[in-house]
């Protein structure tokens, strides 16, 4: 049987970017898209498509659509909605529970793998400590191929969509643990190319102010105790514990923290400490050796 065709995917989507811009999502026309095209199983240039030949939408199909928008203008985030994150060249299974990975973060991996690529050894070594979804040692591991990567991660709620990802991507070169950070991987002390690290890193009391963030990426993602910097601190001990002499640090942070952060490895005896631009030309990452 025919399914009813009720409404178009252009007028569709009008609704919709109306419902999501009433709601305060930042990119609403964007986002809506995005949605209507996950409902439909298009990419965004099919869907377009669709919009300029004037297709008709199923009714069934309008409302999963409704329902999608009616999420997002309650500031759900986009990923929990479609259950998947794009990331450099992955498409990661995220939702509650797991941080959300960003795009700013896909340039911090870039130094990561950078190292990798240069390293001289046949193998080289990369260890992301606190993996969440699995976005930087995904990364590292399916674009340098020949590298070895350790990734662990503490939360038990993040873990299912973790373990996914590396089943998917992590197969062939890639090892997941939920540990401590800390205690992590004893058994590579002092053979590690390099160690990446997105930690948590707002200060407690600095309340994220939008809402997706504030309300569904957890709070072992973001805040990392008073100043910010608790698990900033663990993880510059654990990178000089795992690193072999002359390993890279590669660490992403808040753009008002590139001060303290230079300090913090300074003070404990890091080498050629530099702070790298994002896209929006803010110091978003820092990079040392060992
Ligand atoms: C800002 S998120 C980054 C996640 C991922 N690396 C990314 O860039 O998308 C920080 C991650 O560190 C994890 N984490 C926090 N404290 C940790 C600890 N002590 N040991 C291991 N993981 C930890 C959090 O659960 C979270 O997944």
């Amino acid at each position: 049987m025919t399914p009813e065709l009720t409404i178009s995917v252009a007028d569709l989507l009008v609704s919709g970017t109306e419902l999501l811009s009433a709601g305060g999502v930042q990119s609403p026309a964007v986002d809506a898209e995005l949605l209507l095209a996950h409902v439909l199983e298009l990419s965004r240039g099919e869907l377009q498509v669709r919009v300029v030949t004037g297709a008709l939408v199923s009714a069934a199909h309008e409302s999963s659509a409704r329902a999608f928008f009616a999420r997002r203008a309650a500031r759900e985030p986009l990923q929990h909605i479609t259950g998947i994150a794009p990331f450099r060249n992955l498409e990661l299974r995220v939702g509650p529970g797991v941080f959300v990975p960003r795009p700013e973060t896909e340039t911090v991996v870039q130094f990561a793998i950078d190292a990798l690529s240069a390293s001289a050894t046949p193998e080289p070594i990369g260890v992301d400590l606190g993996t969440g979804s699995g976005a930087i040692a995904l990364s590292m591991a399916t674009e340098v191929p020949r590298a070895r990567i350790f990734a662990v991660e503490l939360s038990s709620d993040a873990m299912p969509y973790t373990s996914e990802n590396f089943r998917r991507y992590g197969s062939d070169n890639a090892t997941l643990i939920n540990a401590d950070l800390g205690d992590a991987f004893p058994e590579l002390d002092g053979t590690v190319d390099v160690v990446i690290s997105n930690p948590p890193y707002i200060p407690a009391a600095a309340i994220p102010r939008d809402i997706e963030v504030r309300l569904h990426d957890p709070a072992l993602a973001l805040y990392g105790g008073e100043d910010g910097m608790d698990v900033v601190r663990r993880v510059s001990v654990t990178a000089q514990r795992l690193l072999h002499q002359g390993g890279t640090l590669v660490l992403e942070h808040g753009e008002e923290q590139a001060a303290a952060i230079a300090a913090l490895l300074t003070a404990d005896g890091w080498n050629a400490v530099a702070h790298h631009k994002d896209l929006l030309g803010r110091d978003r990452a820092t990079t040392a050796l060992l």
